[in-house]
């Protein structure tokens, strides 16, 4: 019974490695060769470098440690790819990246084959410690982490060309162009929950990062959440109130970045030829008025939601939101990679895909956190310090991928990720309007 036990375990795990494995190589699929070594900033990183580092991951953390008679690939990839694991030693700056014209392309396609070769051989080899398998399963996580960012880094690194070239000319979404500058969408309306004591947090069973557990109580007052994502025609509204240059609707540190980096819109907005354009992965195209607003700092969405008289939600409040929710919506295997107006009747709808949605809650340990032991502890926790949690995944997460206790978390500056707004306020309201 052991043994059935493992075997499909190790079945399973092999077909998801598989799985996981082969849909980078398709997000790179469209890529030219001189894209691979892109970075457009340090925050971002070169598709070559998110398809080499994915791979060590699993060469440093699995194969060198526990595959019996392993030898690296390289003996200097260790250098060149660790990302941030002090443990693993000293590293490549990060800032550098792009200048790593080798290994080429083909070299680091040749790491992954191997690497692969020798994951697949050691699962079915291999007697199946439960740790070794959640460290694989965190492999294959962290894996559709990079894919996303593999995603969010192109766009930005296309922006920033004039040619503004299209990551794939043939992505969905471009019928949204024709709703082009009239809103179709309702307004605005709330769903009320009582407070009271909710749970938080993942289960002890299945996957789920470090940072989402333990499991515990909260106490929250009475709250609404929007039922619906805040729409671009919605934000055009602030942007046209004068949002950005009234100080009164920003935190101090918002207000400030709106006049060092000069933003009078979200990012990959342009204001030409008498109407908003947006950068999207199929290339530039109209601000549609009902798609949800994306590319927002937490600075911009605190002060749309000051703006608008409501608040963020804390991330409590999302979850107990969430909970129930069927994880459905627009992820990356819509294929449009770009947010979509509402669809459905559900209520609240858009908890999941379409756009990261910030919370007013700094990204902190839940009481009784402890990071996982070894070097993967400092996967989560070592960053809990100066970042928003950010909850419900994008159009450009994979479904698999996402939960209702998930915690992304970034600075309440960073624009370049899939991010967006949802309102909530203090008590029970089921009205229509804000
Ligand atoms: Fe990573």
């Amino acid at each position: 019974m052991a043994i059935s036990t493992s075997k499909t375990l190790t079945t399973t795990l092999e077909q998801q490695y598989q799985v996981v494995r082969r849909r980078t190589e398709e997000i790179c699929a469209p890529l030219e060769i001189e894209d691979y070594g892109l970075q457009s900033m340090p925050d971002a990183s070169p598709p070559k470098w998110h398809l080499a580092h994915t791979t060590w991951f699993f060469e440093t953390f699995i194969l060198l440690p526990h595959g019996e008679g392993y030898d690296a690939f390289h003996p200097r990839y260790g250098y060149l790819f660790n990302s941030y694991y002090e443990a693993m030693g000293v590293r490549h700056p990060r800032p550098q990246r792009g200048l790593l014209s080798r290994p080429t392309v083909e070299d680091v396609y040749q790491y992954r084959a191997y690497v692969d070769d020798h994951i697949l051989a050691f699962l079915r080899q291999a007697a199946m410690d439960p740790a070794l398998i959640d460290l694989i399963r965190l492999g294959l996580h962290h894996e559709q982490q990079h894919q996303e960012l593999l995603l969010t880094d192109l766009k930005h690194g296309f922006h920033l060309n004039p040619l503004l070239p299209a990551y794939r000319e043939d992505l969905a979404g471009a019928d949204h162009v024709s709703l082009g500058q009239t809103s179709i969408l309702k307004p605005l309306g709330w769903v009320g929950y009582v407070g009271g004591v909710h749970e938080l947090g993942a289960p002890e069973q299945g996957f789920a990062f470090d940072n989402e557990r333990p499991r515990h109580a909260v106490y929250l007052q009475d709250f609404s959440v929007a039922d619906r994502l805040v729409t671009n025609g919605e934000y055009l509204e602030f942007i046209e109130a004068g949002g950005y240059q009234n100080p009164a609707y920003w935190l101090a540190e918002g207000w400030m970045t709106v006049q060092s980096e000069q933003w009078q819109a979200p990012l990959y907005w342009e204001y030409e030829a008498g109407r908003w354009w947006i950068m999207s992965l199929g290339g530039r195209r109209w601000v549609c008025l009902d798609e949800p607003v994306c590319h927002v700092s937490f600075y911009e969405a605190d002060a749309y939601a000051r703006w608008a008289g409501v608040r963020l939600p804390t991330e409590a409040e999302w979850e107990v939101a969430a909970q129930d929710a069927p994880i459905q919506g627009n992820f990356a295997e819509e294929d449009r990679f770009h947010p979509m107006p509402l669809q459905g009747q559900q209520r609240p709808a858009q908890l999941f895909g379409d756009v990261w949605e910030w919370t007013q809650s700094a990204y902190l340990p839940y009481p009784g956190f402890s990071p996982a032991p070894g070097a993967v502890g400092e996967y989560n926790g070592k960053f809990m310090c100066n970042q928003m949690v950010l909850r419900g995944g994008s159009c450009v997460t994979s479904q698999s991928h996402i939960r209702a206790s998930y915690r992304n978390f970034f600075y309440p500056g960073a624009r370049w990720q899939f991010s967006g707004i949802r309102l909530a306020k203090d008590g029970m309201h089921l009205g229509s309007q804000p």
